[in-house]
This record gives C-alpha cells, sequence and structure tokens, in this order.
C-alpha cells in the first residue's frame, strides 16, 4: 500500500489537529469526511484539495466509501454503533480518549476489534513525547515511594464538556492523560480513592449554562509496585493561573519534574538535566498510526485499544470512588 485511505468520523477540533499532521505526510489520502455540521466535514474536504466527499451520516459514508483507515473525533457521549460499524468491515482506526463513558461498552469494543484482529489506536499522544522517553528511562531501575500531578485550569469551550453525561467530567475527558501517563511510568494501578468539590464555578457567571461537573477533585492511586500517585484535577482557574502542571516523582536519590507536554527536570547527584519538549507529539503518533496501517504491523502503537482500556477502567473507578466516598479495587 503505497498510499493509505483516510477518513474522519467527527471534523472538530482535535481532528483537525490530526489532519495538520496528516497533511505533512505524502503517503495519506483522503476519501470521506463525516459530521453531523455539514460545514466542518466540508471545510475538511477543501483543506484536503477537494477531491474526498463530505457525510453527515457515518452510515452511508461506509456504504459508499471504503477507507483503509479511519479517525474517530466525536464526543465522549457519542461512541459505539461507529466502533462496531467499522468492526463489521473491517476498517482499523484510531479513536479519541476517552473511548466511551461506558466501561463495558468500550470493552465490548475492544474484544471484537481485537476478534477481528484489527488494528486500533487511542489518542494517547503524550505517550510518543521525547522528554517522556527520557525520564520513562531514567527512573526504570529507581526506586519511587510518591508522586504528585495536577491538571488544573480552566473549562474547555466546546459545549459537550461541562456535562457529566457528554464528557464525563473532568478526570475522564482530560486528566485522563495524566492518569495514562502514571499507567505508563509507573505500572498498573491497584487501588484509587477520589474525593471532589463544587460551588466554586458559578456556571451562569461563567458562561456555562447546565454545567454540573465537579470543579475540583484529588485522587490518590496505589500501585501494584507500592507507588502513590496523588493527582489533582480542576477547571475552576480564571486569573492567576500559569503554574505547572504535570508530574513530580520523588525517589530517594533524584528528583523528576514533568512539566506537562513541556519539559522534564531531572535532579540528582550530578546536578540538573533539563529537556524541553520541541515537538508535537501528535506528528510521531500519526506517524506510527498511518505506518501500522501500511505494514500490517501495530507494535510501534503506544497505546493501542487493549491498553488503553486500563486507563479508562482507572479514571471510571475515580467517578466511581468520588460517587460512594469509598476506595475502589482494581
Ligand atoms: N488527545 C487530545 O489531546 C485531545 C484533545 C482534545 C480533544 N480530545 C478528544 O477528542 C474528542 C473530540 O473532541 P473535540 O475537542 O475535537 O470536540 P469538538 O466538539 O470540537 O468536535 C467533535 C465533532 O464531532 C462531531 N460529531 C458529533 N457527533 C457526531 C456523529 N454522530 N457523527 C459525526 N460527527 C459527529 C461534532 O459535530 C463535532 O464537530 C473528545 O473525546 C475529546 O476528549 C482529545
Amino acid at each position: 500500500m503505497d498510499k493509505v485511505k483516510i477518513a474522519f468520523i467527527g471534523c472538530g477540533g482535535i481532528a483537525g489537529w490530526h489532519l495538520s499532521h496528516l497533511l505533512e505526510q505524502d503517503d495519506v489520502e483522503y476519501v470521506g469526511f463525516c459530521d453531523i455540521i455539514p460545514e466542518r466535514a466540508e471545510s475538511f474536504v477543501q483543506r484536503t484539495g477537494g477531491t474526498a466527499k463530505a457525510y453527515t451520516d457515518f452510515r452511508v459514508m461506509l456504504e459508499e466509501i471504503t477507507p483503509d483507515a479511519v479517525y474517530i473525533c466525536v464526543p465522549p457521549h457519542v461512541h459505539g454503533e461507529i466502533e462496531f460499524a467499522l468492526i463489521d468491515r473491517n476498517i482499523p482506526f484510531l479513536v479519541e480518549k476517552p473511548m466511551a463513558l461506558d466501561y463495558e461498552l468500550a470493552e465490548k469494543i475492544c474484544n471484537a476489534a481485537e476478534e477481528k484482529g484489527i488494528i486500533t489506536a487511542v489518542g494517547f499522544q503524550d505517550r510518543y513525547l521525547g522528554i517522556i522517553e527520557k525520564a520513562k528511562e531514567y527512573i526504570k531501575d529507581k526506586q519511587i515511594g510518591l508522586v504528585t500531578g495536577s491538571w488544573v485550569g480552566g473549562i474547555p469551550g466546546v459545549w459537550w464538556w461541562r456535562k457529566m453525561e457528554t464528557s464525563g467530567g473532568q478526570i475522564v475527558e482530560q486528566n485522563i492523560h495524566l492518569f495514562d501517563m502514571a499507567r505508563y511510568l509507573f505500572g498498573e494501578p491497584a487501588r484509587i480513592y477520589a474525593s471532589a468539590g463544587k460551588g466554586i464555578v458559578d456556571p451562569e457567571a461563567a458562561g456555562v449554562p447546565g454545567y454540573d461537573v465537579d470543579d475540583y477533585s484529588s485522587a490518590v492511586i496505589t500501585f501494584k509496585n507500592g507507588v502513590i500517585v496523588t493527582l489533582l484535577t480542576g477547571c475552576y482557574i480564571v486569573e492567576g493561573g500559569g503554574m505547572h502542571n504535570g508530574l513530580n516523582i520523588y525517589c530517594p536519590d533524584a528528583t523528576i519534574e514533568y512539566g506537562l507536554r513541556s519539559f522534564v527536570r531531572i535532579r540528582d547527584k550530578n546536578g540538573e538535566q533539563f529537556y524541553k519538549n520541541e515537538f508535537d507529539s501528535g506528528i510521531t503518533e500519526d506517524k506510527v498510526f498511518i505506518n501500522a496501517i501500511k505494514t500490517g504491523d501495530p507494535s510501534a502503537i503506544r497505546s493501542p485499544y487493549r491498553d488503553a482500556l486500563k486507563t479508562l477502567r482507572l479514571v471510571l473507578a475515580a467517578n466511581e470512588s468520588i460517587a460512594t466516598g469509598k476506595p475502589v479495587d482494581l
């Protein structure tokens, strides 16, 4: 296969980001773009030279065209039917996180894709960061006790974000990236306890009518190897922001700071090593996915669906713990 025929379902913000990477590659051609908002699909057709076709219904699109792979970039509550339609047709896909808001649905999708041997990838692009490779390599033989981390900021603009039933809340929709990074760096979690609060965000004053997600939360995750990770999540900062989000890793003989998508700083007896992120990790994420489709070899994909399912389980367990007030064993 010289060129991989690509289609998109969902042509909003993150889809545009993936498309900007694919447009830098000469081994991709575009066959279809689908969005329930027709102008969005049409604008992607125009961006890619006008030969692909725009659709408002993915079922109609999949009757008319046969892509080699599909990017699924719809809001979190829209998953299920789309994936099963692709699996029925043996079409590989890259799906954005969170892959669903219901664990059982995601598990069914995962099993069905695996039964058919379909290549899958999930949009945890931070796993492809060069600075994360440095940190992962550095800590591989280190003893780690505590890790703290945060993703605290404001409320994203998309309409579906502010409601639990359409986004799953900030841990599930956004901080899932750091929960996934914790798994990528420290292994599998054994138990999680989380607590959340509301009352800072005034939905009317903040211009987010219908807002019902938590304003802030703190989750304590005990990993099987004994590492304890505490992750803060918040969306109520309106002024005075700018503190680093990311992770702080505490070893007896070193500390490692991961500034979210921007740097890794290691301090130990040799002084300080500082690595600045110069690259958009999504470029690598998309190259790896397209290459997997071309070669049929998915081994370079750092977040296949089966692995991402464990992260989804973890963030949904955080929500469960918040709701019940009890720790959840994983
Ligand atoms: N990996 C990342 O860093 C990252 C960043 C942002 C968003 N995301 C994820 O990507 C997903 C989409 O987020 P976004 O910011 O692009 O949202 P968005 O609202 O900008 O785009 C989603 C698009 O999907 C379309 N859509 C909805 N239902 C559809 C359907 N049935 N068929 C076809 N199109 C449909 C909408 O009209 C919209 O244009 C979310 O799951 C989000 O969590 C990931």
